[in-house]
């Protein structure tokens, strides 16, 4: 059975990943490869509802111990409805936030312990771990400005409506992880242009996981 990919996107708040997330969809697609593009929290129904009561703030009340359950509750089910099925199918999968977030968020910034982070991680995604991993870098206050400009008129969110200083140890905490795992990961300037950061994009994409090396890997996983 072919076996796709997931790639996914992490940063802190307006680094630009939805938009990235849909420029390599479109150049993946222009090469007649399957695409899935999905986000957390939500990407299947039942964990779009989770992430109603996360983001509205309803939930930060229990802490952030039980928001990492809440973010990981979702996270289950989007697997078993989203991405499992459509890395069976051969498909890209593309997560606009994944893991690494409740990492971050929720461990570094809310001072979980980190094996229990780790311990939940295993087990709520398994063998499922991300091929790639881009973190989109950007200094906070770059990012938040670009956050507020995106909302118009509305309200910050849960995440959103935390100090300077908050973003600015999100910022470490994703630099922190690339640091940690290389192989997977990669750290992305994302405050060049759209364009740079897609083009960057695009040439990690195509030397790990499209170029001639990347072949031979799919092809001794299948014995082929
Ligand atoms: P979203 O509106 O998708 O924002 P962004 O464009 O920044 O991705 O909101 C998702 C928010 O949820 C974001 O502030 C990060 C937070 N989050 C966590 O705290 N933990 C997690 O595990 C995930 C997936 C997201």
């Amino acid at each position: 059975m072919p076996k796709g990919r997931f790639v996914t996107f992490e940063g802190g708040e307006g680094a630009g990943k939805s938009t990235q997330v849909e420029r390599l969809r479109q150049k993946l697609e222009e090469r007649g490869i399957l695409v899935v593009a999905t986000r957390e929290p939500g990407g299947s129904p039942r964990a779009e509802r989770i992430r109603e009561s996360l983001l509205s703030g309803e939930a930060k009340r229990f802490g952030p111990f039980a928001e990492a359950l809440m973010f990981s509750a979702a996270r289950m089910d989007h697997l078993d409805q989203t991405i499992r099925p459509a890395l069976e199918r051969g498909a890209f999968v593309l997560c606009d936030r994944f893991a690494d977030s409740t990492r971050a968020y929720q461990g570094v910034l809310g001072e979980i312990d980190e094996g229990l982070v780790e311990e939940l991680e295993r087990t709520v995604v398994g063998q499922t771990r991300p091929d790639l991993t881009f973190i989109l870098d950007v200094p906070a206050d770059v990012g938040l400005e670009r956050a507020s400009d995106r909302r118009g008129g509305e309200g910050a969110d849960r995440f959103e409506a935390e100090d300077r200083s908050f973003h600015d140890r999100l910022r470490q905490a994703f630099l922190a992880i690339a640091e940690r795992e290389p192989e997977r990961c990669a750290v992305i300037n994302a405050g060049a242009d759209v364009n740079t950061v897609a083009n960057e994009i695009w040439q990690i994409v195509e030397q790990r996981l499209l170029g001639p090396s990347a072949d031979a890997m799919v092809g001794e996983a299948h014995g082929g």
